[in-house]
């Protein structure tokens, strides 16, 4: 920073310094110790690696040999956005507002002014849109929500060159969680979609069981559905869960089957909210506790491990694994998709122990596809 004042500055003229400082001082000084670190990330990378930072100091293990992406959804720092920049990755802000607000023109702009300006001050990227609100088929906020992404995302290019904005779009694009939006309309006005495969039992129609979280071929589908309405493959990145869902079952048979409390959810007699999700780091200590160890469902393609708590209840925990993940990466791969990307990087257990790290290298490791 000095050297931009006391050095070439001083060949400048007055009014010109003037400019600068100003400049500066209304889109927030540099924190990093190099100032070329504040300047946003432009270019596209092969392979897209995106991931969600929920706030905290893990960001500093995170295996940053891929990430192209940090969505922040917790509280910002700069210390994470200079080194993020140092790696070449981009960092990206939440976005999220009422959509019964936007159907007003004004209050889009509005928005889209105050996170434009909020990236600026802050050095970021783009930004992350991530609206998981109902939205009825051809709605004013249907088509509003449309317009909003196609405003944002003409605002950032405009105002950050070399920006990103994205949109989190559900598991299924057939209205999942009453959320029908017009999916071809919002990748096309976009960078890409984050398709959020996880929480697939969030509206259970058949048998009230515990089921997997991103079941295989139930995820896949989706994409196929996806790319056949029309979405470019290279504008998807497909989303993986790092976390899942401990049931507790009001009775466990031998085959496995874990009958679950009925907790409707949106129209759904029954719903993945009679869990508890829990981050792989917490699943993967219950590991030697289990009744079962580690169990492999072929139907779904998930793993699954079941144990009795301290009153003598059994639970059944669904999650992923590098084993389920890295079948779902050969599939980005194979369908050509942008990139993957998980929910979220703060689940793994990055506290230094042998097998928690090793635990850990292996989640990272399984989103890359061979
Ligand atoms: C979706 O959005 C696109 C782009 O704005 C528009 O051309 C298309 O008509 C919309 N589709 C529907 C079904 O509303
Ligand atoms: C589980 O047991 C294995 C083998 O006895 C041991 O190596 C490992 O550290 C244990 N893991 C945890 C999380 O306690
Ligand atoms: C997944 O779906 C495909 C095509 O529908 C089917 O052939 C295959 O058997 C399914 N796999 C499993 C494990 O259910
Ligand atoms: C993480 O790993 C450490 C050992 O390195 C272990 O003590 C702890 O129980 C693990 N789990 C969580 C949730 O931190």
């Amino acid at each position: 920073m000095e050297g931009l004042l006391s050095g070439a500055g001083a060949r400048l003229p007055v009014a010109l310094l003037l400019l600068i400082s100003h400049l500066r001082l209304s889109s927030g000084a540099c924190p990093c110790e190099d100032p070329a670190l504040c300047n946003p990330i432009s270019g596209a990378r092969d392979f897209e690696v995106f991931i969600f930072d929920i706030g905290g100091q893990a960001w500093k293990f995170y295996d940053w040999s891929h990430i192209t992406t940090v969505a922040i959804f917790g509280k910002y720092d700069p210390e994470l956005m200079c080194y993020a920049h140092s790696r070449g990755a981009r960092v990206v802000l939440k976005g999220d507002i009422s959509v019964k607000s936007i159907v007003d023109p004004a209050v889009r702009a509005a928005w889209i002014k105050e996170k434009v300006d909020l990236a600026k001050r802050q050095h970021l990227d783009g930004i992350n849109i991530d609206i998981e609100q109902e939205v009825a088929k051809s709605s004013p906020e249907y088509y509003a929500l449309t317009d909003l992404v196609k405003e944002t995302t003409e605002a950032f290019h405009r105002e950050i060159p070399g920006s990103q904005v994205t949109f989190d779009v559900a598991w299924s694009p057939d209205c999942i969680d009453k959320r029908c939006y017009n999916y071809t309309g919002i990748a096309e006005s976009c960078d890409f979609v984050f398709v959020m495969s996880y929480d697939e039992q969030s509206q259970v129609w058949s048998e009230c069981i515990a089921r997997a979280n991103a079941p295989y071929n139930h995820t896949i589908m989706e994409y196929e559905k996806y790319i056949h309405m029309g979405i470019n493959p290279k504008k998807i990145v497909m989303g993986v869960p790092w976390y899942g869902y401990d049931y507790t079952c009001l009775g466990l048979i031998k085959a496995h089957v874990c009958s679950i409390a009925k907790v409707p959810f949106r129209g759904a007699p029954c719903s993945d909210a009679a869990g508890r999700q829990r981050p792989y780091k917490v699943i993967m200590d219950l590991v030697n506790s289990s009744i079962s160890g580690i169990l492999w469902d072929e139907e779904q393609e998930a793993p699954y491990l079941e144990y009795k708590d301290g009153h003598g209840v059994f639970h059944q925990v669904w999650f992923d694994n590098p084993r389920s993940i890295s079948l779902k990466a050969a599939y980005v791969k194979k369908l050509g998709l942008r990139g993957i990307g998980m929910w979220n990087a703060d689940c793994l257990n990055y506290s230094g122990g042998s097998l928690a790290q090793e635990q850990t290298a292996a989640m990272w490791a399984a989103l890359i596809p061979k």
